[in-house]
């Protein structure tokens, strides 16, 4: 899918030029001001209404379209509009709702639910008009446009075409879209269609990386992405196997790969937009390739699912993607410890104790609650980098699932500051995450008769013990913990990697 940007002059003239613009369907986006007085629609839908012969009066008074946000009318064109100089196939008008009433969730409804009539129709080349749109919103509706737009035409099947050698989904029609804009708003909008663009590029990235088969997307798989990448988009990257592994101690992390044939990584890429004086943000994500559980196997109905046990990675290789084509001046650097959790002759047991590369010794009391144990190693070794800040993405625990579900990601972080920024970046971008507690008192969950600490709590709070377990790493720098489990994919019918908390974390970089 092609995107561009194209200006159109102020005032008359640039009405003019744009109803003159050849498109499939032109999309008049507008705010339900100019509808308010119903029989007498304002600004450009008056004049739209006069060249269409009142289609925007009737359109109003069959209420098929209303002033609330995300009702929209399809029209088709005729020759009296193309005489008049309306060049469209097809018009839809799509009303925004009132600028004052709604906010960044209301317009993903919006934009989605117009997307979804353009692609019941053959329309291929969409031009895209906001009308009047509130400068602040408007880098944010039209990175949603973006995103919304991939989001809809992306397939699985049509990426790697020799897992499903049977006919693919047929293919959208969506091929070009254009966003209007005028000489004063041109600026804005081509950025934000540029930071779109990068976020969805980095989506279908993780997307891809959740939706590969294990046998295919193993930790030397995910490597490979991050050698790939950093080709592509000058970052550096530096792979660690077992035997480095081994030199840094990291016993916790060796812990679960021991079961395992597949051989562990352990990935560092780094993205460097500023003086190597500037601390960078480090971002830690869990790339357990599989989890059958180990030892602690894990019932075998839905357990293919566990193939998304690795989606914190993906999303830290689809930021690092998003930044690194964004040319973002800031240092910003990904870690990824990557294996599989297998039972085995040579598989930890439950009762083991390990010693983790800061010293501390676990009671692996599970060996299911794997996440944190590859995690922890990963949280000490960043310390080298004195990071401003560490964020660890994982789909660390069913129980975030059962807290949380499918909307928000359970965000920890004893840092109110990093805190309230993740939580805003997120609202922003409409990838939401929700605090959680981390309090001292949850840490008593966690004591072992045996070791310095167990790697389970116990049922009650288990997202909160999970990310108490981390805490335990991470007292030399600001972090944050986001569990990613209810959010990185969806189950059912609609199964597949959804791409977040890219835009999240994309959002938060840039912002902040
Ligand atoms: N990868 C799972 C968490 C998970 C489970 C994510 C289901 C999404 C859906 C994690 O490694 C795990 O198995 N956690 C255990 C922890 C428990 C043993 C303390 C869990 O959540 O059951
Ligand atoms: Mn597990
Ligand atoms: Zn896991």
């Amino acid at each position: 899918m092609e995107f561009v940007s194209k200006v159109f002059p102020e005032g008359q003239k640039g009405q003019q030029a744009l109803f003159a613009h050849v498109s499939d369907c032109l999309v008049i986006a507008f705010d339900a001001q100019l509808i308010k007085n119903s029989k007498k629609p304002a600004g450009i839908l008056a004049e739209i209404d006069r060249i269409t012969q009142g289609s925007v009066v009737r359109a109003l008074q069959a209420k098929d379209l209303e002033a609330k946000a995300g009702s929209h009318a399809l029209i088709l064109g005729n020759d009296s509009w193309l005489a008049q100089g309306l060049k469209a196939q097809r018009l839809l008008l799509l009303s925004m709702g009132l600028a004052k009433e709604v906010k960044n969730e209301g317009h993903v409804k919006t934009l989605s639910a117009a997307i979804k009539t353009l692609a019941q129709t053959s329309a291929k080349q969409i031009t895209w008009h906001f009308d009047q749109l509130p400068a602040k919103d408007a880098l944010f509706k039209i990175r949603q446009l973006v995103q919304l737009s991939r989001e809809h035409t992306y397939r699985f099947g049509a990426r790697y075409p020799k897992l499903k050698t049977k006919a693919q989904d047929a293919q959208l029609g969506m091929t070009h879209l254009v966003l209007a804009s005028s000489s004063k708003t041109q600026k804005a909008y081509a950025q934000a269609m540029k930071e779109g663009l990068a976020i969805a590029n980095g989506m279908d990235l993780t997307k891809d990386l959740g939706n590969l088969p294990p046998n295919i997307c193993t930790p030397t798989y995910l490597a490979q992405t991050a050698k790939q990448l950093a080709k592509d988009f000058a970052l550096k990257v530096e792979v660690l196997g077992r035997k480095e592994i081994e030199a840094l101690k990291m016993g916790a992390f060796l812990a679960v790969t021991q079961g395992s044939v597949t051989p562990p990584q352990f990935i560092v890429i780094r993205h460097q937009g500023a003086s190597s004086k500037e601390a960078p943000v480090v971002l830690v994500g869990k790339g357990i390739t599989f989890d059958t559980g180990g030892i602690s196997l894990k019932p075998g109905e839905g357990m293919d699912e566990m193939k998304y046990d690795m989606c914190g990675a993906a999303s830290v290789l689809g930021t690092m993607r998003a930044i690194a084509e964004l040319k973002l001046k800031r240092n910003v650097i990904g870690v990824i410890p990557t294996c599989e959790n297998m039972p085995s002759g040579h598989a930890t047991r439950p009762g083991d104790i390990v010693t983790s590369m800061s010293g501390q010794t676990i009671e692996i009391l599970n060996t299911d609650a794997e996440g944190r144990l590859i995690l922890c190693d990963a949280l000490t070794y960043v310390e080298r980098f004195k990071p401003a800040a560490v964020i660890d993405i994982a789909t660390l625990t069913g129980a975030c699932v059962i807290a949380l579900g499918a909307v928000h990601s359970g965000l920890f972080s004893r840092d109110d500051d990093l805190a309230e920024n993740l939580l805003s970046a997120g609202r922003q971008a409409q990838d939401t995450a929700w605090r959680m507690p981390l309090d001292a008192a949850y840490q008593e969950q966690l004591k072992s008769n045996f070791a310095d600490m167990a790697n389970i709590g116990g049922r009650p709070a288990g997202s909160v013990t999970a990310a108490c377990f981390l805490a335990r790493y991470t007292e030399a720098y600001p972090w944050a913990h986001l569990d990613i489990a209810g959010t990185a994919w969806k189950s059912g019918a609609a199964k597949g990697a959804t791409g977040r908390p890219v835009p999240l974390l994309v959002n938060y970089l840039l912002a902040h």
